[in-house]
């Protein structure tokens, strides 16, 4: 399909609620993306803005807000903030960053709804949804609890059971109990204004399907599974006290679904920013529209979104919505309810002038195709063996070697031989790619592109060896040195979108002070006679220590988690009396206990059990140091058959009890008893 040339372009990136601060998983999947894409059009001199902002209603936040015993506008007073300045901190460059509880955006949103509503855009219909009687509130599917009807989860949510993953319906649960009283919710009836997207399918299918072939076959193949499945009537607003009030009559006490506000988000903001001109931003078909999106986000964006345009009929649909898969933790989805997850404004405190260590890993890792998986590991081994080893090793060495040659003072190029064209045309090429792969939204590739650019310069210092020629032929040397220096100033630039910080210090070590993305490529961006500073470093190594910190953080985040989400296993079948009576349970006390050799799991105990005495192989090595037990008072099955152990015979069971997080806890009286004695 033909380009079109665009006059210019509107980036916006999805609002994050503010019910906790941003994570990693929320800046590879949208921010840091949208960060290069926006910085890459500057650089090229587009006309482009940046919109973003905090998503400050719906249910997620009113639920944070009653756990805490605070209101909604104190959650997202501290949220809002959070994550604005922890965005701010990686150099996430938004020309605005505003918030859906703003002035502008309650009577935009507000608006918007009207004008559908007047239009006869929406449907009325009624339907019997939850109320808690006693907290006298309506009760949305997250504030009712009960049992899974699929697994039997006692504690599934009225729209999804975490156990077992399935979507449900609040109106599924078995025992269904309101989450504010505890109290069995009663239905009861309400009317709602519902967006008919079935009357809007046939424009989307066409405008996706046959018009936006090009878009990620993620995001294509969603769209089209959505349209295909035939699309629904979607309520638009909820009864909820939190949000912008439906500004209609009849509607008292209801406010508008968080995702039918969200996303004219993105409008408010761009008025608050441009004031006078955002509408050419928004309604000139000139204007190309952008959103960076997660895949959870895609229906909405995709779809209803541009239903609600289509229907208002003055706005322009997006251009393209480049949505990412996900990033997982160490192998675990990321979960806020879990903690699971490297926070932005943590990972700013605990890596102080590490913010492109991070933008870099993110990208390298973007979850472009399919989820993908950080690890510690390779956070390390990306800086370590990228970061430092070549990008920052080739500009040490350039600057560096000025010094030692020149005394910093940018040298003369002479006659150029045929291997120094063939490294500068090497470098034309890159820039080729980088900018096809950047503008269709490959950062990875993109990364790998810029990063091979750095591998020309190292591969041209270590061909050329000019500290060898040193002692020989010192105009050949300023011809070499001229040209490693003019790699490192494009360094500057093609890592500018990427990896700003770093490309701020490049440049202030060669005197840089603007960078342009047409200059790409040239190898007279530098000024001869010139004097570049001193080097400073602009990567440094990452130590064992320093990941196996974090990781060993995660591992008590693992740990916590398993006990605070223990549930008892249900009841076995019953059994009778005489079945326990089968069961001779004695208590002993421990004579000895000792370490079995070459067996890490087991300990052999000499128990006295009043008769002759016993021994007993238990596999609790890993939570008992040997002494610890001895002297101690144990309960083991005394008829089982013995059983040879390690070339030990053992002759019975020490009971003991499974703790949620695996710990096995020995078992005993809890006062003296005489050795043998029967429990029961
Ligand atoms: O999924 C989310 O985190 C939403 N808060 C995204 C909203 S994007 C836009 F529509 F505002
Ligand atoms: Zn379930």
């Amino acid at each position: 399909m033909e380009k079109k040339n665009y006059k210019r372009t509107l980036v916006t990136t999805a609002l994050p609620y503010a019910n906790g601060p941003v994570h990693i998983g929320h800046l590879a999947g949208v921010y840091v993306p949208a960060d290069i894409y926006t910085r890459y059009l500057r650089l090229k001199g587009e006309d482009v803005i940046m919109i973003g902002g905090s998503d400050e209603h719906g249910v997620p936040i009113t639920i944070k807000a009653q756990k805490e015993g605070v209101t909604p506008q104190d959650i997202v007073d501290r949220y809002h903030n959070i994550i604005k300045d922890s965005m701010q901190g990686l150099g996430i460059s938004f020309d605005i960053y505003g918030r859906t509880t703003s002035a502008t955006h309650r009577v935009t949103a507000s608006d918007f709804f009207k004008k559908l509503y007047d239009k006869g855009e929406f449907i009325e219909k009624t339907s019997m949804q939850f109320y808690d009687e006693e907290a006298d509130q309506w009760l949305a599917d997250r504030y009712i609890m009960g049992t899974c009807p699929h697994c039997g989860n006692e504690r599934a949510y009225g729209d999804q059971c975490e156990a077992c993953g399935r979507d449900l319906n609040a109106t599924d649960l078995i025992n269904p109990h309101s989450t504010i009283t505890g109290n069995t919710p009663v239905l009861r009836e309400t009317k709602h204004w519902y967006m008919p997207l079935d009357k809007w399918e046939p424009r989307l299918r066409q405008w996706i399907l046959e018009g936006h072939k090009e878009w990620k076959s993620n995001v294509y193949g969603q769209c089209k599974s959505w349209l295909d499945g035939g699309l629904q009537p979607r309520a638009v607003t909820r009864d909820l006290n939190w949000g912008i009030p439906v500004p209609i009559e009849g509607a008292e006490g209801k406010v508008l679904y968080v995702w039918f506000d969200a996303p004219i988000g993105y409008i408010s903001n761009t008025k608050d920013l441009l004031p006078d001109s955002w509408e050419k931003y928004w309604k000139d078909p000139d204007t190309r529209i952008i959103h960076f999106i997660g895949k959870d986000n895609i229906v909405f964006h995709c779809l209803i979104f541009p239903a609600m345009l289509m229907a208002e009929g003055s706005y322009q649909l997006p251009e393209n919505v480049p949505a990412n898969e996900f990033l997982n933790l160490e192998g675990d989805k990321i979960s806020t309810s879990r903690n699971w997850a490297v926070w932005l404004h943590e990972y700013l405190e605990e890596f102080p002038g590490k913010e492109d260590v991070l933008r870099y890993v993110l990208t390298a890792n973007a979850p472009e195709t399919k989820d993908n998986d950080f690890t510690w590991r390779d956070f390390q081994a990306r800086n370590n063996n990228e970061l430092v080893a070549i990008l920052g090793n080739f500009v040490n060495r350039a600057i560096v070697l000025t010094h030692k040659y020149f005394d910093g003072v940018i040298p003369t190029a002479h006659e150029l031989t045929d291997y120094d064209h063939q490294t500068i045309n090497e470098f034309k090429d890159v820039k080729a790619t980088l900018s096809e792969n950047i503008e269709t939204f490959h950062f990875r590739e993109a990364l790998k592109d810029a990063m091979n650019l750095a591998r020309i310069g190292n591969k041209y210092l270590a061909d050329t060896e000019p500290w060898k020629l040193a002692k020989t032929d010192m105009t050949r040397v300023e011809t070499i040195m001229n040209i490693a220096l003019q790699i490192a100033a494009n360094l500057a630039i093609a890592f500018e979108p990427f990896l700003p910080f770093s490309a701020a210090k490049l440049r202030g070590m060669l005197g840089m002070p603007d960078v342009r993305w047409d200059k790409l490529g040239d190898i007279d961006i530098l000024a001869a006679g010139n004097k570049v500073e001193k080097p400073v470093l602009l990567f440094e190594k990452i130590d064992d220590s320093v990941v196996e910190a974090q990781m060993a953080r995660l591992e008590r985040i693992k740990q916590e988690n398993i006990i605070k989400n223990f549930q008892p296993k249900a009841v076995a079948e019953p059994c009778t009396f005489d079945d326990f009576a089968k069961l001779d349970i004695r208590v002993g006390t421990v004579l000895e206990c000792e370490k079995v050799k070459k067996a890490d799991k087991l300990l052999k105990f000499t128990i006295d059990d009043g008769l002759k005495g016993r021994t007993i192989v238990s596999g609790i090595a890993k939570w008992y140091q040997p002494e610890e037990l001895v002297g101690k008072q144990v309960c083991f099955i005394a008829n089982f058959p013995p059983k040879t152990l390690k070339g030990i015979e053992s002759q019975g069971m020490i009971l003991s009890a499974e703790d949620a997080d695996g710990r096995l806890v020995v078992i005993g009286p809890t006062g003296p008893v005489k050795p043998g004695v029967q429990v029961g």
